[in-house]
């Protein structure tokens, strides 16, 4: 039999409680579809900090260059928030150690969700779109970066956005091959009016469209596209963008459907991808089994479709999550009128019954 390894990082606040639920559900398809998932849990985030004093221990990072693929919960926490190492500098690290440039943001609409959301039903029905998220460079990973002092004691901040051309270059790929099995329309994010890097970006986006030619390519400021995104989203199919453009758009992506506790994301290199929810670590509602796992269990089926190209067990997981929706089962993000009301277990429990059904 096939066997993966699976390396999960649980994480902090809701992170052990999802990863849970997800581990459970992928062992159930993988007996579905007959193969063998292999998992080993590693400490990563602030979890790994109390153990280690480190975020990513050099460990941690060698096994998950080791598996196949990566499952990751979400890292932070208010704990830490004075220690000298972040939980969130283990999440950078994690992305350059195995040169994740490409994350892939899905925003999907579900049917039975609309009214979750906080926009009009009109606006929202039907909106599916795909971020490609450039992750190892821009102002998060620019040099020269730092606090540094200056002449009359007083000192300055610094980050720097850079893009080289072949950075741009490659994400710009991955954008137009994944719109080519979609509705072949790609929008690149800028800020061409102000910024050099933008400019190069945009400069370099549309050279590459050229190589695609069934793809149409528009260009969007991202001032505009925040006010576009909430006006009419469905004008989208892929949207490119850099780091952290797409870091603060994501969260209002997020609203369109209905709750960030259903959003997955893939992020995409050379070697193993790392799968994880969009959402973070929610120290506030931690260990009271009220997450929402769905965002963590769709992150896995990210996995199996394109970590380990096992599509079947993949379509599995999104049709048992589609039929715990239409069963009317809602976490309390996500909860309307006439639903049934659930925790974070329960909610785990229903997937394995709509798996087990499904077979
Ligand atoms: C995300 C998160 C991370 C980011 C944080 C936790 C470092 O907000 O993946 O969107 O800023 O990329
Ligand atoms: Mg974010």
């Amino acid at each position: 039999m096939k066997t993966y390894q699976i390396t999960l990082l649980a994480g902090d606040g809701i992170g052990p409680e999802i990863m849970g639920v997800a581990r459970a559900v992928l062992a159930q398809v993988s007996r579905n579809c007959q193969f063998h998932l292999n998992f080993t849990a590693a400490p990563f985030g602030g979890q790994a900090i109390d153990l280690t004093g480190e975020p990513l221990p050099e460990a941690t990072l060698e096994q998950c260059r080791a598996s196949d693929a990566i499952l990751l919960g979400a890292v932070g926490g208010p704990v830490w928030d004075d220690h000298p190492r972040r939980p969130e500098q283990g999440l950078l690290g994690l992305r350059s150690g195995l040169g994740l440039y490409a994350n892939l943001r899905p925003a999907t609409v579900r049917p039975q969700l609309v009214a979750a959301s906080s926009l009009k039903p009109e606006v929202v029905t039907g909106v599916d779109l795909l971020v490609v998220r450039e992750l190892t460079g821009g102002l998060y990973f620019g040099q020269p970066q730092g606090i540094f002092p200056e002449k009359k004691g007083e000192r300055r901040g610094v980050n720097t956005m850079t893009y080289s051309e072949s950075e741009i270059e490659r994400i710009s790929r991955v954008a137009f091959k994944s719109a080519q099995s979609r509705r072949k329309l790609v929008t690149s994010v800028d800020k061409a009016n102000v910024l050099a890097v933008s400019r190069l970006w945009r400069e370099v986006v549309s050279r590459v469209a050229l190589d695609f030619p069934d793809v149409t390519l528009n260009h969007l400021y991202v001032d505009n596209c925040a006010m576009q995104l909430i006006r009419w989203p469905k004008q989208f199919d892929v949207i490119l963008t850099e780091n952290l453009f797409w870091d603060i758009l994501s969260d209002e992506a997020a609203m369109l459907t209905g709750s960030i506790g259903m959003l997955p994301s893939a992020s995409l290199g050379e070697g193993p991808g790392v799968f994880e929810p969009v959402h973070g670590s929610a120290p506030d509602i931690a260990g009271q089994d009220r997450a929402n796992p769905l965002a963590q269990v769709l992150s896995a089926a990210m996995l199996l479709g394109y970590g380990l190209q096992e599509t079947t067990a993949a379509a599995q997981i999104e049709q048992a999550v589609a039929r715990v929706l239409d069963q009317g089962y809602r976490t309390g993000d996500i909860m309307a009128e006439g639903m049934t009301q659930v925790g974070c277990q329960a909610m785990g429990e229903k997937l394995l019954l709509a798996l087990a059904e499904g077979i």
